[in-house]
């Protein structure tokens, strides 16, 4: 079975970013995911992040440890913690975007989990993994 996890959190600013401070934030981790082959997404609004991580477990652990350090943000609240059968964003080292305050209170208030026992293969994807892939192929 293929060692493909992905971690998807919340999290709260500092500090109100600005554009220029997002870009910045950004191009280091598209830098530093292009490197660890890890793809994802990550979204903002008005102060509020939510980050989709995929890649090897053992990376994305290692790249967590480093984002939950960064002094950029608090509050960091894991919402989905799984192994996948295949990546939802394969072609973003990062993607960006901005949401709407409910596009933000939407997803991170969705169903994350999936039906805990079922064999990966089988599982019903969560409603917030269905919710994220179609907020982005329309943004
Ligand atoms: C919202 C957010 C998203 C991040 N995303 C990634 C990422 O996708 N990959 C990565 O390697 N590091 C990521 N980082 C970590 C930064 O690249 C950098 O290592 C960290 O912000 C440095 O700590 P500092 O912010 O306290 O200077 C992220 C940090 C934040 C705050």
């Amino acid at each position: 079975m293929s060692d493909l996890h992905s971690l998807i959190y919340v999290s709260t600013a500092t500090h109100l970013m600005t554009d220029a401070e997002l870009e910045t934030l950004l191009q280091g981790a598209v830098e530093q995911n292009n490197k660890n082959d890890v793809t994802g997404v990550l979204l903002y609004n008005d102060g509020d992040f939510m980050q989709c991580l995929e890649g090897p477990e053992h990376i994305l652990r290692e790249t967590f440890k480093r984002i939950s350090r960064s002094s950029r943000h608090s509050g960091i609240i894991c919402l989905f913690d799984e192994k996948i059968s295949k990546r939802s964003f394969s072609d973003w080292h990062m993607g960006y975007a901005k949401t709407s305050k409910s596009q933000m209170l939407a997803l991170s208030s969705a169903q994350w989990k999936k039906i805990a026992e079922a064999p990966l293969d089988e599982k019903k994807e969560s409603e917030g993994l269905i919710l994220l892939r179609d907020f982005w192929s329309r943004r």
